[in-house]
């Protein structure tokens, strides 16, 4: 596998990536029956929609409220009337589990020197709840929120808050998203990029090609150097 040399820093995105999306309507998935799925991934793609179309249209608002919208939108699709069934999905994803494979992947790129990261659309209260109930806080040097930028992924201010705030070059920061477009945003940006591709997607049709793609975090620190 292709390796990424001389990084200094490992930077990831948190969603999707660290963090599974899709364990709240899991966890509830007895109720939902056969929405379960397809609610979740309308959930995370009109959440997704709803950061960029908020950045063009130059109406931020944070990750929170657009996770709370992207699932009223969904629950709608779906006839889903359920005060109590939104509120629970909520709270699940403000708890959410990091990946069977993001501690040790984590843990071995911190012994081996490696500044850590995360750099993620989450709001600053959201990204602290999941490292604190995930674990893995202690394995994160800088956890960076877009809303010191303002803007959503992928814009380049959002990528360059990575740059400032770890004091390495983009080249020296190797980023990991599983997200193809943050991928494709993030390698144009200049970092050194790995696609994990938890969710056997293609490329994205844009500027920017990642290094490496895995299919497990636990093929991460083999590859850097
Ligand atoms: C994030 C989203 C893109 O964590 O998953 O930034």
């Amino acid at each position: 596998m292709a390796q990424i040399s001389n990084v200094r820093a490992c930077v990831f995105d948190a969603y999707g990536t660290l963090f599974d999306v899709h364990a709240p309507t899991a966890a509830i998935a007895d109720e939902l029956g056969d929405a379960a799925q397809p609610l979740s991934d309308l959930w995370r793609q009109k959440q997704l929609q709803y950061s960029w179309l908020r950045s063009l249209m130059g109406e931020h608002a944070d990750f929170w409220q657009l996770t709370g919208d992207a699932l009223d939108y969904a629950l709608e699709t779906h006839n889903i009337d359920n005060p109590d069934i939104r509120q629970r999905l909520m709270d699940l994803y403000e708890n959410l589990e990091a990946y069977p494979d993001a501690h040790d992947a984590l843990s071995q790129l911190k012994d081996a020197g490696y500044k850590t990261g995360i750099l993620s659309n989450g709001a600053p209260k959201m990204l602290d709840a999941a490292l604190q109930n995930s674990g893995i806080a202690p394995l994160i040097d800088h956890p960076i929120s877009i809303e010191d930028a303002g803007i959503y992924k992928p814009s380049s201010k959002v990528y360059q808050l990575a740059v400032d705030r770890l004091g390495v070059s983009a080249q020296e920061i190797c980023f990991v998203s599983a997200n193809a477009w943050d991928v494709a945003g993030s390698a144009n940006f200049g970092f050194q990029v790995a696609h994990l591709n938890r969710f056997g997607q293609p490329p994205e049709r844009l500027p920017g090609t990642p290094k490496a793609i895995l299919t497990s975090l636990s093929q991460l620190p083999p590859i850097i150097q």
